[in-house]
């Protein structure tokens, strides 16, 4: 899909979800924060019934899973254990010119043969960028307007520097396979891991005044044995906030199976708020550094993962696509060998169709018995399950104890919420109250996930209209509907406002209520209008909202 594509849908969501209440830039009136979003009054309601819809199916619906909210800070060798601490990082490189700093993995990768023009933002700092690669390098590169050239891929790992019309480069240097995103350099650093965990210290420790007396009493030491010695001092209070919700299912395992008396296949599910300190934060709330997840952990017997990879592949498929308007967009996809994470023989992501292309939504791994073993070995715990019914396998004797394997429906609740508001944009026209053709806006939302269910409008601000409505609105929120009396300007205008925030239903209270006990009620996709009697509104949208 093109560029200008991609950010006009995008940039038309963007700005819909400010305007009306969806999504808002943190801490915006100090310039913002890149990486953190707000919901705003809308986006939280959609968000908690994404996430409210998400447990009822996962949980409330399934006797074989069970649910649990665990604390965000774990104990740091939750984080030893599970291999984040040493392997969940970001391979990060500087570009030596601009002093960028990017992740190789994410970066262009020009071919051999390609040409590999450095893009200035203007001519002065192409002057600055020409002088500093002479002095660093050597070479003269030539200066076209805001554009360096010269520079050639020769072979996978040599670059060269060729002058007018020569065929031999006059000086050459490595190649890494990919350049700086932004000016397309190709140097840059060696590649240096950099590990996405947020890190706080925990209890009453001073930890700058420890690390300050132990730089003054070892100031022979070199940088390298400095470094140790401080990063010992911050080891000993360092907590982590989580970076995914799945390590509590695996360390309250035992804890959940013996109180609930679970039976191999069973699952431990929990949603709520991770953190990684993402090097690249991209397209609005697709990539934060805080985000929301939905996970679950269903813990299966050794050998049956591929059946039931498939199976929780095929539920969360159907699962996405039963609130999409177009199920088309939704694919899944199974990761290659070298894709796959250290702990996972086998993975699927189910992906949608955004603006800028296919890309992951949720991942569907089986995680080997990597975790529980991993735990088990680190903390002494037991973390295993003994099937009474089932033989050994090995010694062929009745009883078999075994650590379950696992397979992992990890979702992104706040990149759902992404989905469904790129789903639900629909730009239409349609005819106005004179009949003439005009545009609207309308978010298509699935009547469960909409923050608002029905709007509640009297057509006027008198005539009694205001407390039939208001008494309406009462009787749907005593039935747990989340229903909004609106009085604020004409009636065309406020249908408008709740197309754009996606209210599936609006009742207007009229002067025929009066007479004769009705209300009209409009339904956002088809903007027809039902009259019914004000009695059974109540009973009307519950209907539609169970159908839905
Ligand atoms: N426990 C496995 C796990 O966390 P993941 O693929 O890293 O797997 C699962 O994350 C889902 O969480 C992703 O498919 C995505 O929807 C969401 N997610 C991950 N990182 C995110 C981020 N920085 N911002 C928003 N959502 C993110």
């Amino acid at each position: 899909m093109s560029d200008k594509k991609t950010s006009s849908k995008m940039e038309k969501v963007i700005s819909l979800s400010k305007q009306r209440g969806f999504v808002f830039q943190s801490s915006e009136i100090y310039g913002g924060l890149k990486s953190a979003y707000d919901y705003g009054p809308l986006g939280v309601e959609l968000k908690r019934n994404i996430m409210n819809e998400w447990w009822r199916t996962m949980v409330h619906e399934r006797e074989d899973v069970i649910g649990i909210d665990a604390s965000i800070i774990m104990h740091s060798k939750v984080w030893n254990a599970s291999g984040h601490l040493a392997g969940f990082s970001d391979p990060l490189v500087d570009c030596l010119i601009s002093k960028e700093r990017f992740r190789a993995d994410k970066a262009p990768t020009p071919n051999v043969g390609d040409l590999l023009p450095i893009n200035c933002l203007d001519k002065g700092q192409a002057k600055d960028y020409q002088k500093t690669i002479l002095t660093r390098f050597n070479i003269e590169l030539k200066r076209e307007g805001k554009t360096l050239n010269g520079l050639k891929v020769i072979d996978e790992s040599t670059f060269g520097f060729f002058q007018e019309d020569n065929k031999e480069p006059i000086e050459t240097f490595d190649y890494k396979g990919y350049v700086s995103p932004t000016f397309g350099s190709p140097f840059l650093s060696d590649e240096r891991k950099f590990n996405l965990m947020f890190r706080s210290q925990i209890g009453p420790v001073d930890v700058l005044g420890e690390i300050t007396s132990y730089i003054e009493k070892n100031n022979k030491l070199n940088g390298t044995e400095l470094r140790k010695g401080i990063e010992d001092i911050i080891d000993k209070s360092a907590v982590y906030l989580r970076p995914e919700t799945a390590q509590a299912m695996f360390v309250q395992f035992l804890n959940c199976q013996q109180s609930m008396s679970m039976k191999v296949p069973f699952g431990i599910a929990q949603m709520g708020k991770s953190f990684r300190n993402e090097i690249t934060v991209e397209h609005f709330i697709f990539r934060s550094c805080e985000f929301e997840q939905m996970e679950m952990e269903f813990f299966i017997e050794p050998g049956s993962q591929k059946e039931w990879l498939n199976y929780w592949r095929d539920r969360r498929m159907d699962w996405w696509k039963s609130f999409a308007n177009h199920p088309e967009k939704f694919r899944y996809r199974s990761h290659e060998k070298n894709e796959l994470a250290h702990y996972a023989d086998a993975c699927y992501d189910i992906e949608y169709e955004y603006p800028w292309g296919f890309d992951e939504l949720e991942g569907v791994a089986s995680r080997t018995d990597y975790d529980l073993k991993k735990h088990a070995e680190h903390s002494g715990a037991k973390l295993s399950y003994f099937d009474q019914q089932k033989q050994d396998p090995e010694t062929g004797k009745n009883g078999w104890r075994y650590t379950p394997y696992v397979i992992e429906p990890a979702a992104g609740a706040t990149r759902g919420l992404l989905v469904y508001l790129l789903d639900a944009y629909h730009e239409e026209t349609v005819p106005d109250a004179d009949g003439k053709e005009s545009s609207r806006i309308v978010m298509k939302l699935h009547p469960r996930l909409a923050p608002i269910k029905v709007a509640v409008l009297p057509l006027v601000k008198k005539d009694g209209l205001p407390e039939i409505a208001r008494e309406m609105v009462n009787k749907f929120f005593k039935a747990g509907i989340n229903a909004r009396y609106d009085e604020q300007h004409s009636i065309g205008k406020r249908y408008r406002r709740h197309d754009e925030a996606g209210t599936p239903y609006c009742i207007t209270i009229d002067g025929q209520t009066r007479e004769d006990g009705t209300v009209t009620i409009r339904d956002r996709d088809t903007m027809k209008q039902n009259r019914v009697s004000q009695n059974d509104t109540l009973q009307f949208i519950q209907k539609k909202l169970m159908e839905a």
